[in-house]
């Protein structure tokens, strides 16, 4: 029987996310791309990337840029080589500029606050932040200073697996999705998303997790395959442990990455979703163009002045690591003209 495209409840999601049959899954991949194109059109929306500081408090245990990472140098951007970033953005034409960093308390809230200030008036660009769990007082400053957005992926909606691969910080219980809640309430846009196939995530964690996007109205979602890195407890032996039983462990391979891009999309009609540079690691030659031909409508370009590019080593050989932003832009707007697309102007909100 021909598996529904509707209502995506529990049952249906697990069934398509196990889905192996070539044809069922052309369904899927030209509903999602027909449901993309009626709710955001064609535009690819280019999102400038800095990755402004590589510190971090936190010892997640899928990450490569930790607080125990062996031997990693660390480095905080300066205000202003991050606003000449912003400058490289506006001059490129992109609408929006992301601010991503580990979790780094060294990133004051005045020093945000500045950054914030100095970008919105000098660039008038969209402002996106993406510096992990952070207070109250810190997110309500930020916004009234102009940023615009937020992303905190909360990476998988089973608790028991959330506390195993992502430790407290003393005194202070992490809660991903209480903060998603209350940014939103503040008034940012906010982006959510989870890893594909980390370990001991089953088909139904899995699902579950497109249920929680769906519910929390994620305005933009970041979906991509977890790519062991040795720098991590996951990335070695460690992983052995926590893995689900064979049938029920999900693969961290592109196929299933994109099955949850494509389902993504039909659960979020209006989400704004990245093709993300993990998805373009995983497979160079067409992952970019897979995730914007099932699903995504977004693609993050890496800004990041190269001698810091390297060192925000979340997981090995990231896609355009070597890459300058030039030649970067050039050869995205190639790619995407390629598929029919073109590059959006303005700040790309959702739904826009
Ligand atoms: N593989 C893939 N994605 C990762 N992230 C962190 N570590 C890895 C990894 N080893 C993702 C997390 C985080 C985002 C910025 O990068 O989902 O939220």
């Amino acid at each position: 029987m021909p598996r529904g495209l509707e209502r995506l409840d529990r049952e249906t999601l697990v069934g398509w996310l196990r889905e192996t049959d070539p044809a069922e899954l052309e369904r899927l991949w030209s509903r999602a791309d027909r449901v993309r194109a009626a709710h955001v059109g064609d535009a690819v929306h280019l999102r400038g990337l800095v990755e402004i500081s590589n510190h971090c408090v936190r010892d997640c245990l899928y990450c490569g840029i930790r607080a125990h990472s062996p031997g990693l140098a660390r480095y905080r951007m300066a205000a202003g080589e991050i606003l000449e970033c912003a400058r490289e953005a506006k001059r490129l034409g992109y609408g929006t500029v992301v601010l991503q960093s580990g979790e780094d308390p060294g990133l004051t809230r005045a020093f945000v606050s500045g950054v914030i200030r100095a970008i919105k008036s000098e660039t008038g660009l969209a402002v996106t932040l993406g510096l992990g769990e952070r207070t109250d007082d810190e997110l309500a400053a930020w916004k009234a200073d102009g940023a615009d957005r937020f992303l905190l992926r909360f990476e998988t909606s089973d608790p028991a697996l959330y506390r195993r691969i992502h430790p407290s910080l003393p005194g202070a219980p992490s809660d991903r999705v209480a903060q998603l809640r209350r940014m939103r309430a503040m008034g940012y846009e906010i982006g959510s998303g989870v890893m594909v196939g980390i370990p001991g995530q089953t088909w139904d964690i899995l699902a579950r997790d497109v249920e929680t996007i769906r519910d929390l109205d994620s305005d933009m979602v970041g979906i991509g395959p977890f790519l062991p890195s040795p720098r991590a407890p996951l990335g070695g032996s460690g992983a052995g442990t926590l893995r689900a039983p064979a049938d029920e462990q999900v693969p961290n391979d592109e196929l299933t990455t994109l099955k949850v891009v494509a389902l993504t999309r039909l659960a979020c009609p209006e989400a704004n979703l990245p093709s993300t540079t993990a998805l373009a690691t995983i497979d160079p030659a067409s992952g970019r163009e897979l995730g914007l031909t099932r699903g995504a409508n977004v693609v993050m370009p890496n800004l990041t002045p190269s001698r810091y590019r390297v060192l925000y080593e979340i997981y090995p050989g990231k896609a355009g690591l070597h890459e300058t932003a030039d030649v970067g832009h050039a050869v995205l707007e190639r790619r995407i003209a390629a598929i029919g697309r073109h590059a959006g102007t303005g700040p790309g909100a959702r739904g826009r």
